[in-house]
């Protein structure tokens, strides 16, 4: 039997690497795509196994009909790209911005599934990456939320409309990823620790943890329609 062949869209970094890895750990044929050519190279010499990378845009048209065309079938797409703007108290939240988290998240993950259905297998699936602020009350999340709550609005419909294609989607609490390098170090210590005191499993994540769940609804074939948290159950209710 062939190699599964496992896209993950935003895999050179985070969350999206991690995945790559586990998929590349497992025997699969794996391409991750990124912007940034030498992140990505960096990248693919970390995960090692069958791993390529393709240097593309994901809120760009012409970049993922050029990446699509190149690719062969999928059996497993996962897509974990996002910009980091629409975040803030909403009183003070730019419009513009939260437009612009919309486009880097929910435009740039629909536009790669939308182009990806002719490439993908039927007995494959799509795993998107979005965010537990969706259904949290996490102040000063509200733009995040809608973007990742229209994400998450998407999976129950698409699971019944793609079938047998499976859908699903993770949805991930705070994970030490690179992304929060935009946060300086003193004050996302400062930040993490204080989530971890308020999270039922004392820490924020790591990348593998949300790897992991990506590797298991990606692999069970009964699962689909899903949104999956991984959060240490930091957005469980507490009565309070
Ligand atoms: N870390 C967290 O705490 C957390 C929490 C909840 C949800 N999430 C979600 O998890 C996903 C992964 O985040 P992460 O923490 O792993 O972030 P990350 O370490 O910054 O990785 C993001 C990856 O996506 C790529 N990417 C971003 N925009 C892209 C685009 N337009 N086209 C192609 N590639 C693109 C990046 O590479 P280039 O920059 O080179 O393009 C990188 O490989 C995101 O959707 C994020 O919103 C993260």
């Amino acid at each position: 039997m062939n190699a599964p062949h496992v896209v993950v869209m935003g895999g050179s970094s985070g969350i999206g690497e991690a995945t790559a890895a586990a998929f590349a750990a497992d025997g699969a044929e794996v391409t991750v795509t990124g912007r940034d050519q030498a992140k990505l190279d960096a990248a693919v010499a970390r995960i090692g196994g069958a791993t390529t990378g393709f240097r593309m845009d994901a809120s760009d048209r012409a970049d993922i009909d050029r990446f699509f065309a190149a690719c062969g079938p999928i059996d497993h797409l996962v897509v974990a790209v996002s910009g980091a703007a629409g975040s803030g108290p909403f009183a003070e939240l730019d419009l513009d911005d939260l437009a612009a988290g919309f486009e880097a998240k929910f435009w740039a993950q629909v536009r790669v599934v939308k182009a990806a259905l002719p490439h993908l297998v039927p007995a494959g699936s799509i795993t998107l990456v979005t965010a537990a602020s969706a259904h949290a009350a996490f102040p000063g999340t509200a733009g995040l939320a809608a973007i990742n709550g229209a994400l998450h609005a998407l999976v129950p419909p698409l699971a019944v409309e793609l079938a047998p294609l499976r859908v699903n989607a993770v949805a991930p609490g705070v994970i030490d990823t690179p992304w929060w390098d935009r946060v300086p170090a003193e004050r996302r210590e400062a930040l993490f620790d204080g989530l971890a005191a308020t999270t039922p499993v004392g820490r924020v994540g790591r990348p593998e943890e949300v790897a992991s769940a990506i590797r298991a609804l990606a692999g069970n074939g009964f699962v689909t329609g899903v949104v999956l948290d991984v959060t240490g159950g930091a957005n469980l209710p507490t009565g309070r």
